[in-house]
């Protein structure tokens, strides 16, 4: 078993700053102190009170102390439809980021509760792309002639209101376990796609799944008069890629892959799609959580894999397959800081609050925002 974490630069990415003070977000609680040696057992007998009444979903990338309390653990996909099967939960404990728990009441009834330990939990990605500058990037493409032949498709990873913008002018959202379906039924409803807000998954799956070239691809940078394009390059453009992607995997490098090749002779490079289309375009397998984890279970005995995404999940891997070499595509360490901000003392603070009948941290999207999100997310959940 190969793992690199303690010789290496450690970089805390996926915010640009300390997440409470840019989104103004302190914990309304007294958090207990990360220090209290009984805070595993105290969450185990807090949901243990709360019994059939919660359930806890978890992201791959979270930690593994707060992961071993998840009833289902998954990729963004799984887990909105878990969280969508699940009528008889009162309350729903996110461990993940804000645009998951979002999802997650949108797809789930009025009684029931979405609770995000940490508010703080954000993604980067997602804050790339603001209600407002998509409303004007649409207003470039009715300026240009083309909104009228152009399906908009948000990835999982953006807020409610963007998800609603979509649902409302025709559109789906799509993950990175679906994004091919998504781009081949927005190709079946018109003439050109919209994809928020990351740039890299739009653009891999047009490329390499869809086979469109990268001319067919242009970047819209929301930050720039009309996008930084001209309406020719928008009317001959198919993909329109919004310009955003992930901080985590966005740091893996070509030069990565070439120097792991070289150091680890017949190794396998698994990378998620949200990397830049240069780290793709050199692994040899693509797909999201889910697919990195069934690929990696179902690889034989003494195979050697460099894994290109969140650390968290490759360190799980790495000591769930001892029999397989399982090292980090990077020779810098990167995590998820707005993942790793569930951590034991929110937790231990949420599900407490809940099993003395206090909802804390409830996520709740209002109910025009949730009719026309369900709208996109249910075009998603039907694609075939
Ligand atoms: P998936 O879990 O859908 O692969 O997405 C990865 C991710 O970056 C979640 O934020
Ligand atoms: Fe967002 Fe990237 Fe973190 Fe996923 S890994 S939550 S896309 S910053």
């Amino acid at each position: 078993m190969t793992t690199t974490q303690t010789r290496l630069p450690l970089f805390i990415l996926g915010q640009s700053s300390d997440p409470h003070c840019e989104r103004g977000v302190e914990c309304p609680g007294e958090l207990p102190p990360a220090s209290d040696p009984a805070l595993v057992e105290r969450a185990w007998k807090a949901k243990e009170r709360l019994g059939e009444r919660l359930f806890v979903l978890g992201h791959h990338y979270q930690r593994d102390e707060v992961i071993q309390f998840a009833d289902v653990t998954g990729d963004s996909f799984k887990l909105a439809r878990e969280a969508a099967a699940r009528p008889e939960a009162e309350y729903i404990v996110f461990c993940g980021v804000h645009f998951m728990a979002e999802s997650a009441d949108i797809l789930t009834s009025d009684a029931q509760k979405v609770v995000l330990p940490d508010l703080a939990a954000g993604c980067s990605m997602a804050d790339m792309a603001t209600f407002d500058q998509v409303e004007e990037a649409w207003d470039v493409l009715t300026d240009a002639g083309v909104a009228d032949v152009t399906v908009p498709i948000t990835y999982m990873n953006s807020s409610a209101d963007i998800k609603a913008f979509v649902g409302r002018r025709g559109g789906a959202v799509c993950t990175s376990s679906n994004a091919k379906r998504a781009l081949t039924w927005a190709f079946e409803q018109g003439e050109k796609v919209l994809f928020l807000p990351d740039q890299h998954l739009g653009r891999n799956t047009a490329v390499l799944q869809l086979g469109l070239s990268l001319d067919d691809c242009v970047v819209y940078d929301p930050h720039r008069p009309g996008g930084g394009l001209t309406e020719k390059q928008l009317r001959d453009a198919k993909m329109i890629l919004w310009r955003g992607h992930c901080s985590v995997h966005g740091r893996f490098t070509a030069e990565a892959v070439d120097d792991v090749r070289a150091r680890i002779p017949g190794v396998n490079v698994l990378v998620h799609p949200e990397c830049r289309h240069e780290v793709v375009t050199k692994a040899d397998y693509i797909g999201s959580t889910e697919y990195i984890i069934r690929t990696i279970a179902e690889a034989p005995a003494g195979s050697a894999w460099a894994i290109g995404t969140e650390l968290n999940l490759v360190k799980r891997l790495a000591s769930q397959h001892p029999d397989k070499s399982i090292s980090f595509l990077d020779r810098s360490i990167c995590l998820c800081s707005t993942m790793n901000r569930i951590d034991m003392p929110h937790l231990v603070w949420a599900l407490e609050s809940l099993a003395e009948g206090r909802v804390v941290n409830q996520i709740v999207v209002d109910p025009e925002t949730t009719h026309w999100a369900k709208v996109a997310l249910d075009r998603m959940l039907a694609l075939p």
